[in-house]
């Protein structure tokens, strides 16, 4: 990838395409001190706000920088590294692995002070994003750590719930969650818009024998029926259910598919909890075809091929992509002993943001 130069135009030569650089384009990324505030690198003029005809009326390469005077009068010295990164992906660019009841735990990260600014944060998060979750172990067991935690990577997602929610059994619960019977795999919040992007749970304590959490990686799940069962792949990418939550004061609601695809039919986000999702009453053999697909995507989930099964123990920390993985866990007997979860949200503004910061810190 270059930049070159002729008839004071700017062209982008890369693997054999050549293309002109506007010269608004490069205009609009003037950074002299008094056009760009040094420190937040916003603008500090109104880029809508010149006139639409700017042209180049000089170019000048020297070294690593280019010397643009342009038609309003404004000079700059560009560096020619900063242009060529604008056509780099800079993204995080983590791709998913799919995985199934195999799965090695391969993303176990040790907690220490200060790990949100080391490189060790930087390769949970890039595990966050190949597997759909990561596990933080010797968290400080501390109550309420966990808005800490979440916080120290961005900022926690509230809900009516609150900052935080408790899991242990409670008398009058409001939620299954709340009781020791089994959590079939599902994802949190379908009725939600937007859907909380990230669950973490921090298990404070444990004395229980069962009550093992469960993780299903609903991509793989639906990749396989992409693959195995296209028609029921078909109906529910297709189909908008709506998924609900009343409480006393509340009523939470969402239309969505329980396999959502992006603008390019590319998997996005699954959403499945089957006690609180409703169907319209579309036309009969379409339903046929939508509760046959449910069925079968519910077999998956809860398939011993597709699911893991483990004992979280006081001072584990689980970090969940709730678009991608499903979640649950076995039944337990409350008289055993104590079992004390805490739950907060985040969304991936605050996992993107910081696996970039810390890219960006340690040139990664
Ligand atoms: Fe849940």
């Amino acid at each position: 990838m270059k930049i070159e130069l002729k008839d004071n135009k700017i062209f982008l030569e890369n693997q054999g395409v050549r293309k002109e650089i506007h010269p608004f384009w490069l205009r609009e990324r003037v950074n002299g001190e008094e056009h760009l505030d040094q420190i937040t690198q916003q603008r500090l003029f109104d880029p809508t706000k010149l006139k639409n005809n700017i042209k180049i009326d000089e170019l000048k390469l020297s070294g690593d920088f280019l010397e643009v005077s342009f038609n309003d009068g404004t000079y700059n010295k560009f560096s020619i590294q900063n242009i060529l990164n604008e056509f780099k992906n800079n993204n995080y660019n983590i791709k998913k692995i799919v995985w199934d009841s195999s799965f090695k735990f391969s993303n176990i990260f040790y907690f220490e002070k200060n790990i949100f600014e080391k490189k060790d944060m930087y390769e949970a998060l890039a595990h966050f994003y190949k597997y759909g979750f990561v596990i933080f172990k010797n968290v400080p067991t501390k109550n309420n750590f966990i808005v800490d935690f979440a916080n120290s990577i961005g900022s926690v997602r509230r809900t009516n719930f609150g900052e935080f929610f408790n899991v242990k059994s409670k008398p009058n619960p409001n939620d299954l969650a709340y009781t020791s019977l089994a959590l079939a795999p599902h994802t949190d919040n379908p009725y939600r818009n937007p859907v909380p992007c990230i669950q973490l749970l921090h298990c404070i304590e444990n004395e229980v024998r069962g009550g093992l959490s469960t993780l299903v990686d609903g991509y793989n799940v639906s990749e396989k029926l992409k693959k195995d069962y296209p028609d029921y792949y078909k109906i529910l990418t297709e189909t908008k259910v709506r998924f609900q939550f009343i409480d006393e004061n509340i009523i939470l609601e969402n239309w969505s598919e329980m396999i959502e695809l992006d603008q390019n039919r590319n998997f996005k986000q699954v959403r499945f909890s089957p006690r609180l999702d409703f169907v319209p009453l579309i036309n009969k053999k379409k339903l046929d075809l939508f509760y046959a697909a449910r069925k079968k995507i519910s077999e998956l989930y809860n398939s011993d091929k597709f699911k893991i099964e483990f004992k979280l123990v006081p001072g584990d920390l689980i970090l969940m992509d709730n678009y991608r993985l499903l979640h649950g866990r076995t039944k337990y007997d409350a008289n055993e002993g104590n079992r004390f979860l805490q739950g907060c949200y985040i969304d991936y503004d605050s996992t993107e943001g910081k696996i970039k910061h810390l890219k960006k810190k340690f040139n990664l």
